[in-house]
């Protein structure tokens, strides 16, 4: 990795700004944080800061309360997840900027943790002010990101504060960095990529930079009802996006050209409602009903996929492979992901619902990386440099 770490600066004694990306689900009825991965993933950076100590002053944003307090999304119950993960007392900030805070922060000893409220309460974060940013980085005399997750925007507390502090990588920064740049740059093959979601429109730089990188592409989920209909199939009440059918048709002529199979699944699982306890069948591909919708790829595809993937030695995985929240629609997605945890290669699973399906199986150990971030790691597979990286200082 080409940016400096926490390990690359002084912290004892200082007030360290460490961002986080802690934006996890939360139970709606409780309250309380629902999947903690997030938060467990930052530990490390958080537990070196305090064995070092260093005085710890975490923040990060939660949901989109779209600029206002909304009590909902305070970051109490985090906090609270913190200190039960990390066995030690957090304390928590009324705000995240203000003279109330700049105190408490002042007041911090060696070793104390302090957790800002919800720095998205502020307009001012998105819009990366530079006021707003200067009086946030006023707070430490050290910027740490570990929030990968956040690192494709531009906020206050992901870019601006590092203007006025010097900013290196947590170690979480780090090793996403490191195992998603590893499939970028230098992937052991054969290598491929199996894509899945809703739209195509979501995964068009991802189909594409791949289309380049990969030896191939597997492709399933709702999308495929695109593709299908890009070619003329027809695909039932399924969903499809009119305005990318031609990129759709372009795809598949790309990857003939380039002769990097991009497989389709063969049959797919259909249902006429989608419901728990729907009635579901498997038909071919291009033998869909006119009532009903694709729900997942069909046991043919399984298998299709599975051996494919059995012959490679590197596999990232973006996207479920059909609406796996409801159990009936769920098997393409659960028959993959427990394929792809007993591979000898190199397994990537890209962030939000890909590695939600993981950990719910309880698979995550069994994966080379399960990425934190899913827009972030989207855009870095596709090429894109992230703001939030950019400005960390280089090793050099
Ligand atoms: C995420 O969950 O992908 C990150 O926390 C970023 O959240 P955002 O999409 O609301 O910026």
């Amino acid at each position: 990795m080409s940016k400096k770490t926490v390990e690359d600066i002084e912290v004892r004694g200082r007030r360290v700004l460490v961002r986080v990306d802690f934006n996890v689900p939360l139970n709606r009825d409780t309250g309380a944080v629902g999947d903690d991965s997030r938060i467990r993933a930052s530990l490390p950076t958080i537990r070196y800061l305090v064995d070092h100590k260093a005085k710890v002053i975490v923040c990060s944003h939660l949901g989109r309360p779209k600029g206002e307090a909304v009590e909902e999304l305070r970051m109490a119950p985090i906090a609270h997840r913190l200190s039960q993960l990390i066995g030690l007392p957090v304390d928590t900030a009324p705000d995240c900027i203000g003279e109330d805070v700049k105190a408490k922060a002042d007041a911090l000893e060696e070793g104390d943790m302090l957790v800002l409220e919800n720095l998205r309460f502020y307009p001012e974060e998105e819009a990366n002010a530079t006021d707003f940013a200067r009086e946030l980085a006023g707070l430490a005399d050290v910027y740490v990101n570990d929030a990968f997750g956040t690192a494709h925007r531009a906020h206050a507390s992901t870019v601006g504060v590092a203007k006025y502090l010097p900013a290196v990588a947590g170690f979480l920064m780090a090793q996403e960095l490191e195992a998603l740049g590893r499939l970028v740059h230098d992937p052991e093959r054969p290598f491929a990529c199996l894509m899945g979601g809703a739209k195509v429109g979501d995964k068009i730089g991802l189909l594409q930079t791949m289309l380049k990188k990969a030896d191939q592409l597997l492709v399933g989920g709702g999308m495929v009802a695109t593709f299908l209909r890009a070619q003329g199939h027809e695909v039932g009440r399924s969903a499809i996006e009119e305005d990318k059918l031609s990129l759709a048709r372009d795809l598949v002529e790309e990857a003939s050209r380039s002769g990097v199979p991009l497989h389709l699944p063969p049959d797919l699982l259909v249902a006429e409602e989608i419901r728990a306890g729907a009635a579901t069948q498997a038909v071919p591909a291009t033998g869909i009903p006119s009532g009903s919708h694709i729900v997942d790829i069909g046991p043919e595809s399984i298998e299709l996929f599975r051996s494919e993937l059995r012959k490679c030695r590197t596999v990232i995985w973006n996207g479920p492979m059909g609406i796996y929240e409801i159990p009936e629609f769920a098997e393409g997605t659960r028959a993959l992901a427990t394929t792809l945890s007993t591979l000898d290669a190199t397994t990537v699973i890209g962030g939000g619902s890909t590695a939600e399906a993981v950990h719910e199986m309880g698979l995550t150990d069994k994966m080379t990386h399960v990425s934190t971030g899913g827009g972030a790691s989207l855009e870095f597979l596709e090429g894109a440099a992230l703001p939030g990286v950019e400005v960390l200082l280089d090793k050099d």
